[in-house]
């Protein structure tokens, strides 16, 4: 079977040193960052580099075993002279249109982008534009699409065991584009990428990072999703960090510490034999831990391979980056209601912040 030759754009701590941080946490297994996903993937191949630091990417070339000579300032270059089938693009959103739509432009066969998709809406569409126009796969690091803790939580949905779903839940929505980009993402799948009829947001911090067209931060916002199905998210402001709740007519999931301890409740009418009223607890089924990051580079390495769509896709991440600009809308026209699709934003997330340090050790 054929090996895939892979590179990545951005080698700091998403693209490459992540893992460093990452030992002990109980709800995954490595590999997580992009590079060491393809090194441990026993079908891809990692060949090269980009990055505008070059002491990272020495780093990197050791821990990677990618030589000097494969080791580049200039994207563009290494695009064009590697030529390879796999491009990932972890740099912050700022940079990553410009850089995923030259892969796209330059014969890059699939494309595994960080997340979130982009710094506006123009650039989302100019990237779904680059992506489909070229037939490139393309998948974005909303790892919990991946992982099979999120997977069972979907099964239980659809087993139909807590019946009709009416209402999603995230308890802690964190900024609207780092965070937050994993956290609708994870709404909008397990309510099978429904469309949005509208949202409702306040961000707490928001006049501050808003520079007329400008986000200057990125804060954190709260708010209601309305999907067309009829079903409605609450992105909350909790300190219950990355858990979510699922519930519907008949009963609810719970997903405590990002889904590694599960809770199945279940009304009584299916639970004979309780003296209460609603909803009981009667299950928490366990998943093992395993790498998102695996999973994500699998569904890329079967999509080349057959032909068939990714699980997540542009249009995915579209949809993703179009729920944080819909939010700032409204927080801008004071928490009124934005019906979605997203008309008109001109927004722009435009920091100056300077690239963070990777961890090289655990
Ligand atoms: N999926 C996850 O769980 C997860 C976890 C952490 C970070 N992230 C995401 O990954 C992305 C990167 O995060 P990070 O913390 O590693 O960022 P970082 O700021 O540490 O690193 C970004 C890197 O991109 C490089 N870069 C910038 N412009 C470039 C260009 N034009 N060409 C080549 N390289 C360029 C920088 O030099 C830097 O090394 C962010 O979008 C973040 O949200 C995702």
């Amino acid at each position: 079977m054929k090996t895939y030759r892979a590179a990545v754009i951005g080698v700091s701590r998403m693209g490459a040193f992540i893992d460093n941080e990452m030992v002990g946490y109980p709800g995954t297994v490595p590999p997580y960052s992009h590079a060491a996903s393809y090194t441990t993937y026993n079908r891809t191949e990692l060949v090269a580099c980009a990055d505008l630091r070059p002491e990272i990417m020495a780093v990197f070339g050791q821990q990677y075993h990618v030589p000097p000579e494969r080791q580049y300032t200039d994207y563009r270059e290494m695009i064009n002279k590697e030529q390879p089938d796999i491009v990932s693009v972890a740099t912050q959103p700022e940079q990553r249109a410009e850089i995923v739509i030259y892969a796209a432009n330059h014969g890059v066969k699939a494309i595994y982008a960080e997340k979130p998709l982009a710094a506006s809406m123009a650039e989302a569409d100019a990237m779904v534009e680059a992506v489909e126009r070229n037939h490139v796969v393309f998948n974005m690091g909303t790892n919990r699409r991946w992982g099979q803790a999120y997977d069972k939580i979907k099964e239980i949905m659809d087993s139909g065991q807590i019946g009709t779903i009416k209402t999603l839940i995230v308890y802690s929505t964190g900024a609207i584009f780092d965070t937050a980009s994993h956290h609708f993402d994870t709404l909008n799948r397990l309510n099978d990428d429904q469309p949005v009829k509208w949202v409702q947001a306040n961000i707490p911090t928001g006049d501050t990072a808003i520079d007329g067209d400008f986000m200057r931060q990125d804060p954190q916002g709260e708010g209601i999703i309305k999907y067309a199905n009829g079903v409605t998210a609450y992105a909350l402001l909790t300190p219950r960090s990355t858990e979510y709740e699922v519930i519907g007519d008949k009963g609810s999931i719970t997903a405590f510490n990002d889904a590694y301890h599960l809770q199945l409740r279940q009304d009584t009418t299916l639970v004979p034999g309780t003296r209460w009223n609603g909803f009981v607890t009667v299950e928490a089924p366990t998943v093992p831990p395993d790498s998102s990051g695996l999973n994500l580079v699998n569904d890329l390495i079967h999509a080349l391979d057959t032909g068939a769509a990714t699980r997540g896709g542009i249009r995915v991440a579209r949809a993703s980056i179009e729920l944080t600009f819909a939010f700032i809308e409204s927080h801008m026209r004071g928490g009124a209601r934005v019906d979605l699709p997203l008309q008109g934003s001109k927004m722009k997330l435009q920091r100056n912040r300077a690239p963070r340090q990777p961890k090289f050790t655990a």
